[in-house]
């Protein structure tokens, strides 16, 4: 068994402002990067200023991140910067600005490298990460993880244990106006994260421990939401993001996470929605094999139940037709994936074409 996880975490509603200290760094100036919208209205941005501005420090405003960030725009933001120095990169947004924060802290840290060397290499030098979320359930404020489209428009992660956040401010009252598609989506990433942490074949007790509690919190707290928004219920998802990126910062993302990815490339489902798509489809199979998980009975009842649960929440309104074409091609691409290895069950690339069958409308 092995944990590691060196990120100073704080949930807490005006995480940032109480905890003006920990957002420090030495050197003077901070790159921001950020996406055009959700790190101003929510007021994080400024709350990350302020207390900038009371430390003395400068910084640069990268906010040009868009959604399934690729290889160009972690380029331009480098070129951003240009030949000014950034002794920090604090993330701001969903998941998207904090995984474009960490490749853009790699590459700045080493700037006669290239992707292919931070793809090869986790150990590279980064600068401090910093992760203010905006959403509730990229976990990619717990996680040494950062997933970035390459130039065929493929989605891949790449790893670098230098850029786990050195501290993560998780304010959930950031969340508090997201609309209903986003919360969604989000929340079953988060789901997603630990459902599938929970199936790994490494995962141990005391990961799915973790893994339970917080699929029991994404659950509790989604139903809710969706009639009465309140700081308690998105506190509840944000815990839910947090602890599912914890459980995957050791796990990795299995099958689930690889079918999806092509979903979002290929056809703009959002990466929450495109991945939980999967999730029952595989638990099925998995359950055909006689390969069951505890986490069901304990949270759901059943299976069954845990169907009904979603459905309720409209998941399967987010499914599309997948062209033969796209199949083929997905399911050569994620039979070959790590993903497949941490799974339990021998997915072969036939049970793989069946599972986008299932899933296509
Ligand atoms: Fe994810």
């Amino acid at each position: 068994m092995q944990i590691f996880n060196p990120v100073k975490a704080i949930l807490e509603k005006d995480a940032v402002k109480n905890h003006k200290s920990l957002m420090n760094f030495s050197g003077k100036c901070a790159l921001i990067v950020t996406g055009r919208n959700s790190a101003k209205k929510t007021g994080a941005l400024y709350d990350v200023l302020d207390v900038l501005k009371e430390h003395g420090k400068e910084w640069i405003i990268f906010d040009e991140v868009t959604e399934n960030p690729g290889f160009d725009l972690i380029t331009k933001g480098l070129d951003f910067l240009g030949s000014k120095k950034a002794d920090a990169v604090i993330g701001i947004g969903g998941g998207s600005p904090i995984d474009a924060s960490k490749a853009i802290s790699v590459l700045h840290a080493n700037r006669n490298s290239s992707f292919e060397d931070i793809y090869k290499n986790p150990n590279l030098e980064a600068v401090p990460v910093f992760a203010v979320p905006t959403t509730s359930g990229t976990g990619s404020e717990m996680t040494q993880y950062s997933v970035l489209t390459n130039k065929d428009n493929v989605k891949s992660g790449f790893t670098n244990f230098n850029t786990f956040p050195k501290v993560s401010f998780v304010d959930p009252k950031y969340t508090l106006d997201m609309p209903w598609n986003i919360t969604l989506s989000t929340a079953v990433d988060a789901f997603s994260h630990s459902a599938e942490g929970y199936m790994c074949i490494s995962a141990d007790s005391y990961i799915k421990n973790i893994a339970e509690n917080s699929m029991k919190a994404v659950k509790e707290n989604l139903e809710n939401i969706k009639n009465k928004d309140s700081l308690e219920l998105r506190t509840g998802l944000s815990f839910g993001s947090m602890t599912a990126g914890y459980v995957i910062s050791h796990t990795g993302t299995v099958l689930p996470h690889s079918l999806g990815y092509g979903l979002t490339s290929e056809y703009g489902i959002k990466h929450g929605l495109a991945t939980f798509l999967f999730i029952i489809p595989v638990l099925k199979r998995l359950y055909d094999k006689n390969i069951k998980f505890d986490f069901v009975n304990n949270i759901f009842g059943s299976l069954k139940n845990m169907e009904n649960y979603f459905d309720k929440l409209e998941i399967n309104d987010y499914r599309v037709k997948i062209s033969d074409e796209h199949i083929d091609l997905f399911s050569e691409r994620v039979s070959k994936s790590g993903h497949v290895l941490k799974t339990p069950g021998n997915f072969t690339k036939k049970d793989i074409e069946e599972l986008y069958l299932e899933v296509s409308l």
